[in-house]
Parts: structure tokens; sequence; C-alpha cells
């Protein structure tokens, strides 16, 4: 039997939190990630303003903390843009790009979202790139067509070596905060052909990530997937004991099996 990839587990927290709160969910999440498999990798993107606060509470511990978004320009006279390099100086390791929130809700084009990747990229980060369809695209068996292009468009930009620093998380735009996660069967087949698309690319070990509803109960089945490399949590990465459970779970199927 084959050694499964390591996992990576990485919360986004969206427009949640106050300084209270986060410190005592940073502080469990930091102490609970202690204990799990050197396997499972642990992450969560914060909102900007917290940054500072991640940096103080998960330095020295094994989670890494990121932004949810960066902006497309670099430096200037462009109020409320927050560039990359701004990320990385509170420490920050990862920072989300293109996620369905951003492309519905702020208009983000697969192109904007590729130059994010690349900003992201050059500040010495690790991009999540967010893909993913709607369920009338789905229902239209259009799924493909548009996850590969909002790939692709991404690729078209970046060097093989560059690629090979990407993360993938395929969110089904109709999967996020509804309660209905893809099965991890309908979550295999898409990662299975971004993989495909991935390994033409040069950039096979991506680690690809599912999002969208993962909670306790169905987070093992989802990470037993042979392409699915952990996961992007939003509502459950609220709660330190969901997360851990999910982090759990992730270090229960990432051992020899
Ligand atoms: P959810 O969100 O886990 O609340 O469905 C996932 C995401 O949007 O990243």
């Amino acid at each position: 039997m084959s050694k499964q990839r390591a996992k990576l587990v990485v919360g986004n927290w969206k427009m949640h939190g106050r300084l209270a709160e986060n410190a005592v969910l940073l502080e469990a999440v930091a102490q609970g990630a202690g204990a799990l498999p050197e396997s499972v990798r642990v992450g969560v993107c914060v909102p900007f303003p917290y940054l500072a606060q991640a940096q103080a509470l998960l330095q020295g511990s094994r989670v890494t903390w990121g932004a949810q978004d960066v902006s497309a320009l670099t430096e200037g006279a462009y109020t409320g843009e927050v560039a990359a390099p701004m990320v990385a100086d509170f420490g920050s390791s990862l920072a989300i790009v293109g996620h369905s929130e951003r492309r519905a809700y702020h208009r983000e084009s697969a192109e904007l979202v590729a130059v994010k990747a690349q900003r992201v990229l050059e500040a010495g980060l690790t991009p999540i790139v967010c893909l993913g369809e709607t369920a009338e695209e789905r229902d239209a068996g259009k799924t493909e067509q548009v996850v590969g292009e909002q790939l692709d468009t991404v690729l078209a930009k970046l060097s093989s070596g560059e690629a090979a620093r990407l993360v993938v998380a395929y969110e089904p735009v109709w999967a996020i905060g509804s309660g209905q996660s893809a099965t991890a069967q309908q979550a295999q087949d898409v990662h299975a052909f971004l993989r495909a698309r991935l390994v033409a690319k040069g950039a096979g070990e991506v680690p690809l990530l599912y999002g969208g509803s993962v909670k306790p109960d169905n987070a093992e089945e989802l990470f037993r997937q042979p392409d699915i490399d952990g996961g992007l949590i939003g509502g459950a990465s609220l709660h330190d004991q969901d997360f851990l459970a999910i982090c759990g779970a992730a270090g229960a199927v990432s051992v020899t099996q």
C-alpha cells in the first residue's frame, strides 16, 4: 500500500473575529496542533488587522498563518489596498487568492486572480488559489471547463517552478457555507482532473485542497481520496474543537495505509 501524501488543513476565517475571541481560538489551535502527527500541516488565514496577533500567538507553534486576499498592485496611491509584501511583513506564509466570494462580490476575473497569485509568489508566500463552479455550471456539465479555465489562467503566467509553489483549493460554490459538501467521489473526480493539468505543467506535487462545508464528520472520507491533500475550512475553522477534529481526521489518513 502506498503512503498517502502529507496533508494540509487551512482555516479561512473570512470576515469573522475580534481580538479577545481570536486569542482564545489561536491559543487552542496552536496547542492542539502540537499533538498532531508530523504529516499534517495546519494554517489559518485571518482578516488583515489580525495578522500581527496571529504572528504573536502562533510564532513557535506548528501553525502557519496568512491573509485571505492581496492586492494585484505592488505599491502606491491605491487607498484601501494591501500589498503582498505587507502581509509577508507579519511572518505570514500563506495568502488565499481567487476565493469565490471575491470573484462573485468583487468581480475578480480569472486574469486578476492570476496576477494576485504572481504578487503572492513574488513576496515569498504560498498562494492558495481557489477554483470552483456554481450549481448552474455543474448542472450544465461545465465543471471541468470552468475549473480548468480558472486554473489555466493562473498557470499561463507562471513557470513550472513557480507553479510548483502553489496550493490549489477546489471549492464548489454550491458547497461553500451551505452545509452541503461535495461527496468524496465528486471532489476526487475534480481533483484528479486538476492534478492532470498540474502534472502537464510539471507541478504534479502541488497540494490540492478541498473546501466547502468540510466538518468533523465528513473530513476523513474526503481526505482519504487519493488526490485530496487536505482542506480549506470556513465555518468550522472558527470553532477550535471542530477545526482540530478536522486536522485530526487529516492525521488519521496521512500515515501509511
Ligand atoms: P465553509 O467555507 O467551510 O464554511 O463551507 C469554505 C470556504 O469558503 O473556504
